[in-house]
Protein backbone atom coordinates (compact mmCIF):
# COMPACT_ATOMS: atom_id res chain seq x y z
CA UNK A 1 0.00 0.00 0.00
CA UNK A 2 0.98 3.55 -1.08
CA UNK A 3 0.32 7.07 0.78
CA UNK A 4 -1.09 9.45 -1.53
CA UNK A 5 1.88 11.04 -0.35
CA UNK A 6 4.05 8.39 -1.62
CA UNK A 7 2.88 8.79 -5.23
CA UNK A 8 3.19 12.35 -5.30
CA UNK A 9 6.75 11.62 -5.11
CA UNK A 10 8.95 11.35 -7.60
CA UNK A 11 10.33 6.91 -7.46
CA UNK A 12 13.78 6.38 -6.07
CA UNK A 13 14.43 4.92 -9.58
CA UNK A 14 13.47 8.33 -11.52
CA UNK A 15 17.38 9.89 -11.35
CA UNK A 16 19.02 6.65 -12.44
CA UNK A 17 15.84 6.39 -15.36
CA UNK A 18 16.66 10.32 -16.61
CA UNK A 19 19.95 9.46 -17.12
CA UNK A 20 19.25 6.35 -19.44
CA UNK A 21 15.99 7.99 -20.87
CA UNK A 22 17.10 6.26 -24.36
CA UNK A 23 17.20 3.01 -23.06
CA UNK A 24 14.14 2.99 -20.90
CA UNK A 25 11.92 3.47 -23.76
CA UNK A 26 13.18 -0.34 -24.78
CA UNK A 27 14.07 -1.92 -21.51
CA UNK A 28 12.03 -0.52 -18.46
CA UNK A 29 7.57 -0.81 -18.68
CA UNK A 30 6.29 2.60 -19.28
CA UNK A 31 7.14 4.94 -16.41
CA UNK A 32 3.27 4.53 -15.12
CA UNK A 33 3.77 0.55 -14.48
CA UNK A 34 7.49 1.36 -12.81
CA UNK A 35 5.46 3.91 -10.26
CA UNK A 36 2.56 0.91 -9.48
CA UNK A 37 4.96 -2.15 -8.90
CA UNK A 38 8.07 -0.14 -7.13
CA UNK A 39 10.45 -3.75 -6.20
CA UNK A 40 8.79 -5.66 -3.42
CA UNK A 41 12.13 -5.12 -1.25
CA UNK A 42 12.32 -1.02 -1.72
CA UNK A 43 9.33 1.12 -0.18
CA UNK A 44 9.90 5.05 -0.39
CA UNK A 45 7.56 6.04 2.36
CA UNK A 46 7.58 9.79 0.85
CA UNK A 47 9.22 12.62 2.36
CA UNK A 48 6.59 15.34 3.07
CA UNK A 49 7.24 18.70 1.54
CA UNK A 50 5.43 21.74 3.45
CA UNK A 51 1.81 21.10 2.19
CA UNK A 52 1.53 17.23 2.07
CA UNK A 53 -1.19 15.85 3.11
CA UNK A 54 -0.42 13.14 5.16
CA UNK A 55 2.72 11.18 6.03
CA UNK A 56 3.71 8.43 8.27
CA UNK A 57 5.35 9.26 11.75
CA UNK A 58 6.31 6.93 14.87
CA UNK A 59 6.50 8.11 18.36
CA UNK A 60 9.03 6.42 20.48
CA UNK A 61 8.11 5.81 24.09
CA UNK A 62 9.45 3.82 27.20
CA UNK A 63 7.84 0.26 27.95
CA UNK A 64 4.39 0.18 28.83
CA UNK A 65 3.42 4.06 28.17
CA UNK A 66 2.00 2.49 24.47
CA UNK A 67 -1.35 3.01 25.46
CA UNK A 68 -1.14 6.69 27.32
CA UNK A 69 1.17 7.41 23.83
CA UNK A 70 -1.86 6.07 21.92
CA UNK A 71 -4.38 8.34 23.86
CA UNK A 72 -2.58 11.33 23.23
CA UNK A 73 -2.07 11.26 19.81
CA UNK A 74 -5.42 10.24 18.86
CA UNK A 75 -6.22 13.41 20.95
CA UNK A 76 -4.26 15.75 18.71
CA UNK A 77 -6.08 14.23 15.74
CA UNK A 78 -3.42 11.47 14.31
CA UNK A 79 -5.05 9.39 12.00
CA UNK A 80 -3.93 5.23 11.92
CA UNK A 81 -2.49 4.90 14.96
CA UNK A 82 -1.07 1.49 15.52
CA UNK A 83 0.48 0.74 18.49
CA UNK A 84 3.87 -1.17 18.82
CA UNK A 85 6.61 -2.00 21.26
CA UNK A 86 7.54 1.43 22.69
CA UNK A 87 6.58 3.07 19.70
CA UNK A 88 3.37 3.98 18.09
CA UNK A 89 2.97 4.93 14.12
CA UNK A 90 0.88 7.28 13.05
CA UNK A 91 0.06 9.42 10.56
CA UNK A 92 -0.57 13.20 9.60
CA UNK A 93 0.45 16.49 7.82
CA UNK A 94 3.09 19.05 8.99
CA UNK A 95 0.87 20.71 10.93
CA UNK A 96 0.38 17.17 13.27
CA UNK A 97 4.03 16.73 13.64
CA UNK A 98 4.66 20.32 14.91
CA UNK A 99 1.88 19.59 17.28
CA UNK A 100 2.92 16.40 18.50
CA UNK A 101 6.57 17.69 19.34
CA UNK A 102 5.16 20.20 21.33
CA UNK A 103 2.42 18.37 22.76
CA UNK A 104 3.02 14.59 23.52
CA UNK A 105 3.72 14.03 26.97
CA UNK A 106 4.90 10.28 27.07
CA UNK A 107 7.19 10.52 23.72
CA UNK A 108 10.41 10.48 23.52
CA UNK A 109 10.90 11.21 20.00
CA UNK A 110 8.92 11.64 17.10
CA UNK A 111 10.37 10.18 14.17
CA UNK A 112 9.06 10.33 10.41
CA UNK A 113 10.55 7.22 8.51
CA UNK A 114 11.94 7.93 4.90
CA UNK A 115 12.89 5.17 3.37
CA UNK A 116 12.94 1.09 4.27
CA UNK A 117 14.65 -1.39 2.32
CA UNK A 118 16.52 -4.37 2.48
CA UNK A 119 20.45 -4.61 2.67
CA UNK A 120 22.60 -7.69 2.58
CA UNK A 121 25.55 -5.99 2.88
CA UNK A 122 27.85 -2.33 3.56
CA UNK A 123 27.72 -1.92 0.16
CA UNK A 124 24.12 -2.69 -0.73
CA UNK A 125 23.31 0.10 2.56
CA UNK A 126 25.26 3.04 1.13
CA UNK A 127 24.00 2.48 -2.66
CA UNK A 128 20.10 2.51 -1.42
CA UNK A 129 21.01 5.33 0.74
CA UNK A 130 22.54 7.10 -1.83
CA UNK A 131 19.07 6.99 -3.71
CA UNK A 132 17.29 9.30 -1.13
CA UNK A 133 17.45 12.86 -2.68
CA UNK A 134 18.73 14.23 0.73
CA UNK A 135 18.80 17.51 -1.21
CA UNK A 136 15.49 17.69 -1.13
CA UNK A 137 14.90 17.34 2.44
CA UNK A 138 17.67 19.46 3.78
CA UNK A 139 20.85 22.15 2.26
CA UNK A 140 24.13 21.71 2.01
CA UNK A 141 25.15 24.71 4.39
CA UNK A 142 22.99 22.53 7.70
CA UNK A 143 24.87 20.36 9.53
CA UNK A 144 23.83 16.50 10.06
CA UNK A 145 23.93 13.43 12.78
CA UNK A 146 22.98 9.81 12.41
CA UNK A 147 21.78 7.83 15.66
CA UNK A 148 21.88 3.86 14.83
CA UNK A 149 19.95 1.00 16.11
CA UNK A 150 21.63 -1.98 14.77
CA UNK A 151 20.14 -5.42 15.68
CA UNK A 152 21.68 -7.73 12.81
CA UNK A 153 24.56 -10.15 11.65
CA UNK A 154 25.01 -8.29 8.58
CA UNK A 155 25.71 -5.51 9.91
CA UNK A 156 28.02 -5.91 13.16
CA UNK A 157 29.14 -2.21 13.83
CA UNK A 158 26.33 0.21 14.57
CA UNK A 159 28.86 2.76 14.00
CA UNK A 160 30.68 1.41 10.49
CA UNK A 161 26.83 1.12 9.24
CA UNK A 162 26.26 4.89 10.42
CA UNK A 163 29.93 5.63 8.88
CA UNK A 164 28.27 4.39 5.02
CA UNK A 165 24.83 6.43 5.19
CA UNK A 166 26.69 9.29 6.26
CA UNK A 167 29.09 8.58 2.71
CA UNK A 168 25.69 8.20 0.91
CA UNK A 169 24.80 11.35 1.99
CA UNK A 170 27.73 13.44 1.33
CA UNK A 171 28.73 11.19 -2.13
CA UNK A 172 24.62 12.20 -3.20
CA UNK A 173 25.20 15.76 -2.59
CA UNK A 174 28.53 15.87 -4.87
CA UNK A 175 26.95 13.72 -7.34
CA UNK A 176 23.91 16.79 -7.43
CA UNK A 177 27.28 18.92 -7.57
CA UNK A 178 26.20 20.93 -4.89
CA UNK A 179 28.88 21.51 -1.76
CA UNK A 180 29.43 18.60 1.03
CA UNK A 181 27.40 19.09 4.44
CA UNK A 182 29.42 18.40 7.37
CA UNK A 183 28.55 15.84 10.40
CA UNK A 184 28.07 17.86 13.35
CA UNK A 185 28.02 15.22 16.15
CA UNK A 186 26.75 17.45 19.57
CA UNK A 187 24.70 20.20 17.79
CA UNK A 188 23.91 19.19 14.35
CA UNK A 189 21.42 20.71 12.56
CA UNK A 190 19.29 17.47 11.05
CA UNK A 191 19.12 14.53 13.21
CA UNK A 192 18.63 11.25 10.25
CA UNK A 193 17.90 7.66 12.38
CA UNK A 194 18.91 4.80 11.27
CA UNK A 195 17.47 1.27 12.56
CA UNK A 196 18.49 -1.94 11.03
CA UNK A 197 16.95 -5.17 11.83
CA UNK A 198 18.48 -8.58 10.23
CA UNK A 199 18.52 -6.71 6.81
CA UNK A 200 15.67 -4.44 7.09
CA UNK A 201 16.58 -1.29 7.16
CA UNK A 202 14.89 1.83 8.00
CA UNK A 203 15.76 5.53 7.47
CA UNK A 204 14.17 7.87 9.51
CA UNK A 205 14.19 11.72 10.05
CA UNK A 206 13.93 12.73 13.80
CA UNK A 207 12.01 15.62 14.36
CA UNK A 208 12.71 16.00 17.66
CA UNK A 209 16.03 16.35 18.23
CA UNK A 210 16.73 16.59 21.90
CA UNK A 211 14.30 13.65 23.36
CA UNK A 212 11.08 15.53 24.49
CA UNK A 213 11.27 14.69 27.85
CA UNK A 214 13.80 17.36 28.05
CA UNK A 215 11.03 19.94 28.52
CA UNK A 216 13.56 23.21 29.79
CA UNK A 217 12.06 23.34 33.16
CA UNK A 218 14.40 21.20 34.95
CA UNK A 219 17.30 23.18 35.44
CA UNK A 220 18.56 21.87 38.41
CA UNK A 221 19.13 17.90 38.87
CA UNK A 222 18.53 15.22 41.83
CA UNK A 223 20.69 12.05 42.55
CA UNK A 224 17.27 9.79 41.21
CA UNK A 225 15.20 11.90 39.20
CA UNK A 226 11.99 10.53 37.65
CA UNK A 227 12.23 10.62 33.75
CA UNK A 228 9.45 13.53 32.95
CA UNK A 229 7.98 11.68 29.92
CA UNK A 230 7.81 8.80 32.53
CA UNK A 231 6.39 11.02 35.53
CA UNK A 232 3.50 12.41 33.18
CA UNK A 233 2.56 8.64 31.55
CA UNK A 234 2.26 7.86 35.48
CA UNK A 235 0.24 10.50 35.90
CA UNK A 236 -2.21 9.96 33.05
CA UNK A 237 -2.44 5.75 33.71
CA UNK A 238 -3.81 7.02 37.11
CA UNK A 239 -6.53 8.58 35.57
CA UNK A 240 -5.62 12.07 37.27
CA UNK A 241 -6.21 15.44 34.88
CA UNK A 242 -6.90 17.61 37.64
CA UNK A 243 -10.21 16.78 39.36
CA UNK A 244 -9.60 15.98 43.14
CA UNK A 245 -6.13 17.61 44.92
CA UNK A 246 -2.67 15.56 44.51
CA UNK A 247 0.37 15.40 46.78
CA UNK A 248 3.19 14.00 46.36
CA UNK A 249 5.21 13.44 49.77
CA UNK A 250 8.81 12.86 48.50
CA UNK A 251 8.68 15.02 45.49
CA UNK A 252 12.61 15.53 45.23
CA UNK A 253 12.69 18.22 42.84
CA UNK A 254 9.24 18.08 41.71
CA UNK A 255 8.96 16.50 38.39
CA UNK A 256 5.72 14.88 39.35
CA UNK A 257 3.74 18.04 40.61
CA UNK A 258 5.13 20.06 37.80
CA UNK A 259 4.28 17.02 35.24
CA UNK A 260 0.69 17.24 37.17
CA UNK A 261 0.75 20.97 36.73
CA UNK A 262 0.94 20.83 33.17
CA UNK A 263 -1.79 18.35 32.86
CA UNK A 264 -4.64 19.93 35.02
CA UNK A 265 -3.69 23.19 32.98
CA UNK A 266 -4.12 21.46 30.05
CA UNK A 267 -0.15 23.35 29.38
CA UNK A 268 1.42 21.22 26.19
CA UNK A 269 4.76 19.80 27.97
CA UNK A 270 7.17 21.97 25.36
CA UNK A 271 5.77 24.79 24.51
CA UNK A 272 8.79 26.97 25.93
CA UNK A 273 11.67 24.37 24.16
CA UNK A 274 13.84 26.67 22.47
CA UNK A 275 15.01 24.28 19.35
CA UNK A 276 13.24 21.10 17.72
CA UNK A 277 14.71 19.46 14.85
CA UNK A 278 12.52 19.88 11.93
CA UNK A 279 13.80 23.50 11.77
CA UNK A 280 16.40 22.56 10.23
CA UNK A 281 15.28 21.03 7.38
CA UNK A 282 14.37 22.37 4.12
CA UNK A 283 10.21 21.95 4.76
CA UNK A 284 10.51 23.97 7.91
CA UNK A 285 7.59 26.53 8.43
CA UNK A 286 7.96 28.85 10.72
CA UNK A 287 4.35 30.46 10.06
CA UNK A 288 2.90 27.23 10.75
CA UNK A 289 5.26 26.34 13.83
CA UNK A 290 3.47 30.19 15.51
CA UNK A 291 0.03 28.65 14.79
CA UNK A 292 0.43 25.71 16.23
CA UNK A 293 1.89 27.36 19.14
CA UNK A 294 -0.78 30.42 19.52
CA UNK A 295 -3.08 27.26 19.27
CA UNK A 296 -2.08 25.84 22.42
CA UNK A 297 -2.88 28.37 24.94
CA UNK A 298 -6.25 28.58 23.97
CA UNK A 299 -6.56 25.70 24.98
CA UNK A 300 -5.29 26.53 28.45
CA UNK A 301 -7.52 26.24 31.66
CA UNK A 302 -7.51 26.82 35.24
CA UNK A 303 -6.70 24.79 38.01
CA UNK A 304 -8.95 24.21 40.03
CA UNK A 305 -7.16 22.03 43.08
CA UNK A 306 -4.28 22.00 45.03
CA UNK A 307 -1.25 20.45 43.97
CA UNK A 308 1.23 19.88 46.92
CA UNK A 309 4.91 19.04 46.52
CA UNK A 310 6.46 17.88 50.12
CA UNK A 311 10.24 16.87 50.81
CA UNK A 312 12.02 16.33 53.93
CA UNK A 313 15.58 17.57 52.22
CA UNK A 314 16.24 20.98 52.52
CA UNK A 315 18.64 20.93 49.32
CA UNK A 316 15.74 18.81 47.80
CA UNK A 317 13.13 21.84 48.51
CA UNK A 318 15.28 24.61 46.89
CA UNK A 319 15.70 22.55 44.10
CA UNK A 320 12.42 22.14 43.53
CA UNK A 321 11.54 25.34 43.99
CA UNK A 322 14.21 26.28 41.31
CA UNK A 323 12.67 23.99 38.59
CA UNK A 324 9.08 24.53 39.67
CA UNK A 325 9.43 28.70 38.97
CA UNK A 326 11.13 27.90 35.77
CA UNK A 327 8.28 25.92 34.41
CA UNK A 328 6.17 28.97 35.79
CA UNK A 329 4.05 26.92 38.28
CA UNK A 330 5.07 28.97 41.49
CA UNK A 331 0.97 29.85 41.41
CA UNK A 332 0.11 26.27 40.53
CA UNK A 333 2.26 24.25 43.42
CA UNK A 334 1.96 24.55 47.09
CA UNK A 335 5.93 23.33 47.68
CA UNK A 336 6.41 22.48 51.54
CA UNK A 337 9.34 21.20 53.70
CA UNK A 338 7.85 18.22 55.71
CA UNK A 339 8.63 14.81 56.73
CA UNK A 340 5.79 12.01 55.19
CA UNK A 341 5.93 9.84 58.21
CA UNK A 342 4.97 13.18 60.98
CA UNK A 343 2.99 15.74 58.59
CA UNK A 344 -0.67 15.75 58.45
CA UNK A 345 -2.49 15.05 55.23
CA UNK A 346 -2.73 18.39 53.49
CA UNK A 347 -6.48 18.12 52.85
CA UNK A 348 -9.31 15.12 53.60
CA UNK A 349 -9.09 13.03 50.43
CA UNK A 350 -7.45 12.90 47.24
CA UNK A 351 -4.47 11.79 45.09
CA UNK A 352 -1.12 10.73 46.31
CA UNK A 353 1.55 9.71 43.44
CA UNK A 354 5.28 9.74 44.43
CA UNK A 355 8.27 7.35 43.78
CA UNK A 356 10.15 6.66 46.92
CA UNK A 357 13.78 6.47 47.36
CA UNK A 358 14.97 2.85 45.77
CA UNK A 359 17.34 2.63 48.24
CA UNK A 360 19.92 2.27 45.18
CA UNK A 361 20.79 5.82 44.42
CA UNK A 362 19.85 7.15 47.53
CA UNK A 363 21.09 6.02 50.79
CA UNK A 364 18.21 5.54 53.57
CA UNK A 365 18.81 5.48 57.28
CA UNK A 366 16.91 2.65 57.99
CA UNK A 367 16.67 -0.25 55.35
CA UNK A 368 14.21 -0.54 52.52
CA UNK A 369 11.72 -3.30 54.43
CA UNK A 370 11.47 -0.73 57.41
CA UNK A 371 11.24 2.16 54.98
CA UNK A 372 8.24 0.69 53.25
CA UNK A 373 6.60 -0.60 56.43
CA UNK A 374 6.84 2.76 57.91
CA UNK A 375 5.28 4.29 54.23
CA UNK A 376 2.56 1.20 54.13
CA UNK A 377 1.27 2.54 57.94
CA UNK A 378 1.56 6.17 57.37
CA UNK A 379 -0.82 5.77 54.48
CA UNK A 380 -3.19 3.01 56.21
CA UNK A 381 -3.96 5.70 59.50
CA UNK A 382 -3.00 8.71 58.21
CA UNK A 383 -4.53 9.39 54.36
CA UNK A 384 -8.07 7.17 54.61
CA UNK A 385 -10.06 8.72 51.72
CA UNK A 386 -6.78 8.55 49.68
CA UNK A 387 -6.12 6.84 46.61
CA UNK A 388 -2.31 6.30 46.63
CA UNK A 389 0.05 5.53 43.87
CA UNK A 390 3.84 4.70 44.25
CA UNK A 391 6.15 3.56 41.32
CA UNK A 392 8.88 1.49 43.04
CA UNK A 393 12.15 -1.15 41.85
CA UNK A 394 12.03 -3.62 45.08
CA UNK A 395 9.16 -5.84 44.57
CA UNK A 396 10.21 -7.60 48.00
CA UNK A 397 9.49 -4.12 49.84
CA UNK A 398 6.13 -3.62 48.32
CA UNK A 399 5.17 -6.65 50.67
CA UNK A 400 6.08 -4.81 53.80
CA UNK A 401 3.79 -2.01 52.78
CA UNK A 402 0.73 -4.20 54.25
CA UNK A 403 -1.67 -3.42 51.75
CA UNK A 404 -3.67 -4.59 49.41
CA UNK A 405 -3.10 -3.37 46.01
CA UNK A 406 -5.87 -2.84 43.87
CA UNK A 407 -3.61 -2.07 40.66
CA UNK A 408 0.11 -3.58 39.63
CA UNK A 409 1.66 -2.12 36.38
CA UNK A 410 5.18 -3.29 35.63
CA UNK A 411 7.41 -0.32 34.44
CA UNK A 412 10.70 0.50 33.65
CA UNK A 413 12.71 3.43 35.48
CA UNK A 414 15.79 4.12 33.50
CA UNK A 415 17.29 0.44 33.92
CA UNK A 416 15.52 -0.77 37.28
CA UNK A 417 12.29 -2.98 36.93
CA UNK A 418 9.57 -1.27 38.37
CA UNK A 419 6.22 -1.60 39.34
CA UNK A 420 3.45 1.24 39.80
CA UNK A 421 1.35 0.17 42.56
CA UNK A 422 -2.46 1.83 43.29
CA UNK A 423 -3.35 1.59 46.92
CA UNK A 424 -7.59 2.89 47.70
CA UNK A 425 -7.22 3.81 50.97
CA UNK A 426 -11.01 3.78 52.11
CA UNK A 427 -12.19 3.58 55.52
CA UNK A 428 -14.37 0.55 56.45
CA UNK A 429 -17.45 1.99 55.73
CA UNK A 430 -16.50 3.69 52.56
CA UNK A 431 -14.96 -0.03 51.84
CA UNK A 432 -18.21 -1.38 52.86
CA UNK A 433 -20.18 0.45 50.60
CA UNK A 434 -18.15 0.40 47.92
CA UNK A 435 -18.15 -3.61 47.29
CA UNK A 436 -22.18 -3.14 47.80
CA UNK A 437 -22.22 -0.49 45.01
CA UNK A 438 -20.05 -3.19 42.95
CA UNK A 439 -22.25 -5.83 43.39
C1 LIG B 1 13.47 8.99 44.38
S1 LIG B 1 13.48 10.55 45.08
C2 LIG B 1 12.20 11.41 44.26
C3 LIG B 1 12.69 12.03 42.99
C4 LIG B 1 11.68 12.93 42.35
N1 LIG B 1 10.54 12.22 41.83
C5 LIG B 1 12.32 13.79 41.27
O1 LIG B 1 11.99 13.61 40.10
O2 LIG B 1 13.20 14.58 41.58
C6 LIG B 1 12.81 10.29 46.67
C7 LIG B 1 12.78 11.52 47.52
O3 LIG B 1 12.13 11.20 48.76
C8 LIG B 1 12.67 12.07 49.73
N2 LIG B 1 12.32 11.54 51.06
C9 LIG B 1 12.88 10.49 51.71
N3 LIG B 1 12.29 10.30 52.90
C10 LIG B 1 11.33 11.23 53.01
C11 LIG B 1 10.36 11.55 54.00
N4 LIG B 1 10.30 10.85 55.15
N5 LIG B 1 9.52 12.57 53.80
C12 LIG B 1 9.58 13.31 52.66
N6 LIG B 1 10.49 13.07 51.68
C13 LIG B 1 11.34 12.04 51.85
C14 LIG B 1 14.15 12.08 49.42
O4 LIG B 1 14.77 13.21 49.99
C15 LIG B 1 14.13 12.10 47.90
O5 LIG B 1 14.23 13.42 47.41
Amino acid sequence: MTDKSDQEEKSPESDILKKLKIRRKKQFPPREEVRKTPPKEEKKIGYSKPNADSFRMVATCMQNLEDELAKELEDIGAKDIEKQKRAVKFKGDLELMYKANIWLRTALKVLQPLFHYTAKDDKELYEKAKKIEWEDIFSQDKTFSIDSAVHSEHFTHSQFASLRIKDAIVDRFREMQLSRPNVERDQPDVRIHLHINDKNVTISLDSSGDPLFKRGYRTVQHAAPINECLAAGLILKTGWKGECDLLDPMCGTATIPIEAALIACNIPPNLNRTHFAFEGWKNYDPSLLSKVLGQAKEHFRPLKVNIYAREVNSNNIRSARVNINSANMRKSIILEQEDFFKAAPPSSSGMIIFNPPYGERLELEEGLPDFFEKIGSTLKFEYTGWTAWMIASDIESFKNIGLKATKKIPMMNGKLECQFREYELFDGKLKEEKARSTK
